[in-house]
């Protein structure tokens, strides 16, 4: 009886330290995704702009991108342009499949060809210092700046954008 006793202990205490063990790795894991909330966020630093500055005329009330640009003399027409309030939507106009349009939408001219800044970048914030700080958020979420469009981009240039939920 007493030798059934210390089996079935000994058994717990393995649970146990199997059970401590596991912990460990996932405190592990954590600890990974700590580090990597240093760069730029979509949820922290880009959102919060987004919802000041962008989301009168791209939020909800606004159509996809594939329905917009079936009709868009009349949505522009009522200040509407493409919906991207959310993560995906936002990052659909970085990489795929409207590659660059946030760049060239949002550049200060700095990068675009004309030397004139983006159709966009006006909206960035009140004064110039403002739109500066906030192009360079955008520029710290996309990780790499480039006006190229599908047809034009590498596959090594789109593996430098980052873009971090
Ligand atoms: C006053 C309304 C308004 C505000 C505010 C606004 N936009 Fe726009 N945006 C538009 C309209 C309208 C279009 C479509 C313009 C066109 O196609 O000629 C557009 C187009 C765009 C496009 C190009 C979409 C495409 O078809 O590829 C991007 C990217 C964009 N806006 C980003 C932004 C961002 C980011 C902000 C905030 C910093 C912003 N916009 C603020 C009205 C606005």
């Amino acid at each position: 009886m007493r030798n059934i006793i210390s089996i079935r202990t000994a058994f717990i205490i393995l649970i146990i330290l199997l059970a401590t063990w596991g912990m460990a790795f996932a405190h592990g894991g954590k600890h990974v995704s700590k580090n990597t909330m240093t760069g730029t966020s979509y949820t922290r630093d880009i959102l919060p702009v987004f919802e000041k500055n962008c989301a009168s005329c791209h939020g909800s009330e606004s159509p996809e991108h594939a329905v917009f640009i079936k009709n868009i003399d009349e949505y522009v027409k009522q200040f509407m342009g493409p919906r991207m309030d959310s993560y995906t939507l936002l990052s659909s106009f970085v990489v795929w499949p409207d590659t660059g349009s946030l760049m060239r939408n949002l550049d200060d001219g700095m990068n675009t060809e004309d030397g004139k800044p983006g159709k966009m970048y006006l909206h960035l914030g009140a004064s110039e210092q403002e739109r500066k700080a906030n192009l360079e958020l955008f520029k710290l979420w996309a990780g790499y700046w480039t006006l190229k469009d599908w047809s034009k981009i590498s596959k090594d240039e789109m593996d430098k954008i980052e873009l971090r939920p």
